[in-house]
């Protein structure tokens, strides 16, 4: 049986992001070079986009390259940015045809005029697709957005579109690159890593944090399914008591 039917599709979290971790590891376990391991991870890719999109999960944020990852060497970068543009082009019509809007986070000006292309061809021809939207961070981190935040603010302010008295959390929200989506209520990091990583920091102030030792490339829909169940197990309580939400419950 699977796990599926254990969870309860009236609290399906409306966005999950994942720390698709562990990829290098996992090759590098089967003797195998570290691309190796990036290739595998397309088919959980695959796999997980589908899964969401059949739950009817709205929004799906995939951690697919840091800003940090820009120091790995260079064979590397340069396999993973040729994987990207593969991917993507190999992909479109598979998001078109199951209506997934694809948008991406990050500094794409850094990306190589072919990985840039691809990704804003993708934007581009789902851009009227209605179903699951699939986020893809590349050359995020947090902090850059952070600070890309803080400066566009600050130019706004000096030519007089705001105020900083005006400056609240609406308006910090208003300028990351995550502006048209809500906060994710789950957040997945695979691979036995417990650490953030330098990803969506502000964003998730209030999720829940799902940590697995499976890497990657082996993570599949049945993993997806376990951590949904156990987030739905969880009682998010943003700072209030248990007897308080209770009484809410009952009281509706
Ligand atoms: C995650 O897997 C993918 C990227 C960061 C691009 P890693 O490449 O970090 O794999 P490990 O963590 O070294 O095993
Ligand atoms: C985080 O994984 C980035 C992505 C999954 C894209 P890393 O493997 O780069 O993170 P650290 O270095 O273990 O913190
Ligand atoms: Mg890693």
């Amino acid at each position: 049986m699977s796990l599926k039917e254990h969870i309860q599709t009236d609290r399906i979290p409306q966005h999950i992001a994942i720390i698709m971790d562990g990829n290098g590891r996992w090759a590098q376990e089967q003797g195998q070079d570290r691309l190796f391991g990036h290739y595998h991870g397309v088919a959980s890719v695959r796999d997980i986009v589908e899964g969401c999109s059949e739950l009817g999960v709205g929004y799906l944020t995939l951690y697919a390259f840091s800003t940090e990852n820009w120091d790995r060497p260079e064979k590397e970068v340069t396999g993973l940015m040729e994987l990207l543009v593969e991917t993507i082009r190999k992909e479109v019509p598979i998001l078109k045809k199951n209506n997934i809007r694809m948008h991406a986070i990050g500094a794409i000006t850094m990306l190589p005029p072919k990985a840039r292309m691809a990704l804003q061809e993708a934007i581009d021809m789902t851009v009227e697709n209605t179903g699951l939207n699939l986020i893809m961070a590349l050359s995020y981190s947090s902090r850059w957005e952070l600070v890309e935040a803080v400066r566009k603010i600050a130019q706004d302010v000096r030519e007089g579109v705001i105020s900083p008295e005006q400056i609240d959390q609406e308006t910090v929200q208003q300028y990351l690159s995550t502006s048209q989506f809500p906060d994710p209520e789950l957040m997945i990091r695979t691979s036995g890593e417990y650490r953030i990583s330098n990803f969506l920091l502000y964003q998730l102030a209030y999720a829940e944090l799902y940590f697995t030792q499976t890497r990657w490339p082996d993570f599949r829909k049945e993993n997806l399914y376990e951590a949904i169940i156990d987030y739905q197990n969880r009682e998010r309580r943003f700072g209030k008591t248990s007897a308080q939400l209770n009484e809410a419950l009952t009281k509706n």
